[in-house]
């Protein structure tokens, strides 16, 4: 545009992450060589320059960089893959490669990455341990339906659902720990918030009661939303996905806590055809935490709901202690409990979900040998992430996401 070219570039500097900086190229301020390179570049293209930024309020993002000197240029071939069109979802994932560069993405990296900094920080803080539990594993934890075998030598392994039975092993060793690993399900339900493969960070704490725990999980939560309320970039950044923050700013602890004989209540006034001891799907919760502003937990869940693990109410062989941590509008963002020290009472639950209780041994022993109350549980990054920024689907909250019935690629 006469004499002048004007390039949009995704800067690879931490300044400029998440932005398009715009760039001018001077035909009278630079070598012809140079300016016929800014001219001859095409879309995605590599370029390294010097020059110098100036304020300019008409910029996108308030800032432009006048170039003095073009140091290298790799062109991109073309036609870039990626056009400025809508492409269909399944395009889109097999070019996950490629689409993860655009600014949505980079920033939703960097809120995810900002959110793990702060869960880490608190726990840090709060006396916790982060510990670094085995993905191969040879029990399942969250039933048989989702586990995903794997050979292991002459062996049959599982991928990791949950690395809750090794923090319970490793609490005895360090009192409080947490860890940020993989799990894996086989979901053959096909929803919006269900990955193949997700992010977990999970915490577990030697005398702890439930009450304890959602503390433990209320406070580490509301702080990663202060402190994203409290960076102008990142907080600029979730405005745009979710459209506002005031409700985030109003968000404070304790969170409230319903139980599950309420949570189904609710759900009947509400004309939901829901009955004591039916689980709650993604519909049931998504329409109970509508009623909510702030997360909340519902408690004291049916004992066949959940796993072997959980400790039984005692007098009430019909409730446990867990609870679910849910999000506004959406639902379940974690699942936690006190742990069963029955060790009776586990063997025969390991043996109804269809488990043989010898592979069990070891778990059995953490209770043989000095059992200590304790308690624990499970945040799904990417529940977290999806909420947050309201995502359509789960699969965008994480970079490379494994969804069942779909041919992976990258
Ligand atoms: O409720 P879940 O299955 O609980 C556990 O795994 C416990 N063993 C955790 C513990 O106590 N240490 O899973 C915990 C959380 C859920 O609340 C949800 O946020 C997330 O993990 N999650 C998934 N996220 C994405 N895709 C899936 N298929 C998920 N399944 C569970
Ligand atoms: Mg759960």
């Amino acid at each position: 545009m006469g004499g002048k070219v004007f390039i949009d570039l995704r800067a690879m500097k931490e300044d400029f992450l998440g932005e398009i900086l715009q760039v001018v190229g001077e035909k009278k301020k630079l070598s012809k060589d140079d300016f016929h390179k800014l001219r001859e570049l095409t879309q995605e293209s590599f370029i390294w320059v010097e020059g110098e930024l100036k304020e300019d309020p008409r910029a996108p993002g308030g800032r432009e960089l006048h170039v003095s000197k073009v140091k290298d240029v790799r062109l991109a071939q073309q036609p870039y893959p990626i056009a400025k069109k809508e492409h269909s979802v399944d395009f889109l994932l097999d070019h996950r490669h490629l689409v993860i560069r655009s600014p949505k993405f980079e920033r939703i990296l960097l809120i995810r990455e900002h959110i793990l900094d702060s869960l880490r920080e608190w726990y840090k803080r709060d006396g916790w341990h982060e510990v670094h539990p085995p993905i191969l594993q040879f029990t399942a934890v969250e039933g048989g339906a989702t586990l995903f075998p794997v050979k292991y030598f002459d062996q049959t392994a599982f991928l990791s659902q949950s690395a809750q039975l090794y923090l319970e092993i490793m609490i005895f060793s360090l009192g409080k720990v947490y860890s940020l690993t993989p799990s894996f399900r086989a979901e053959k339900s096909r929803t919006r918030r269900h990955l193949a493969e997700y992010w977990h960070f999970e915490a577990e704490a030697a005398n702890y009661d439930l009450e304890d725990l959602l503390k433990a999980e209320e406070e580490p939560i509301a702080y990663a939303i202060r402190r994203i309320l409290e960076d102008d970039r990142i907080r600029e950044w979730v405005k745009e996905f979710r459209g506002d923050v005031e409700d985030l700013e109003n968000i404070k602890t304790p969170f409230p806590r319903i139980t599950y004989d309420e949570a189904i209540d609710i759900l009947q006034s509400k004309g939901v055809k829901v009955k004591w001891g039916d689980d709650l799907g993604a519909d049931e919760e998504k329409i109970l935490s509508s009623d909510f502003e702030t997360p909340f937990f519902v408690t004291l869940y049916p004992t066949k709901m959940k796993p072997f693990y959980v400790k039984i109410v005692e007098g009430d062989e019909e409730r446990c202690y867990a609870a679910d941590m849910m999000a506004p509008n959406y639902g379940e963002i974690t699942g936690g409990s006190q742990r069963e020290d029955n060790i009776e009472s586990m063997v025969e639950r390991i043996k109804k979900e269809g488990f043989d209780p010898e592979l069990y041994f070891w778990y059995l022993d953490l209770r043989r040998y000095g059992g200590v109350p304790h308690s624990g549980y499970g945040l799904g990054v990417e529940r977290f992430v999806q909420w947050l920024l309201n995502l359509d689907h789960i699969r965008d909250a994480i970079p490379f996401p494994r969804l069942a019935r779909r041919k992976m690629l990258v």
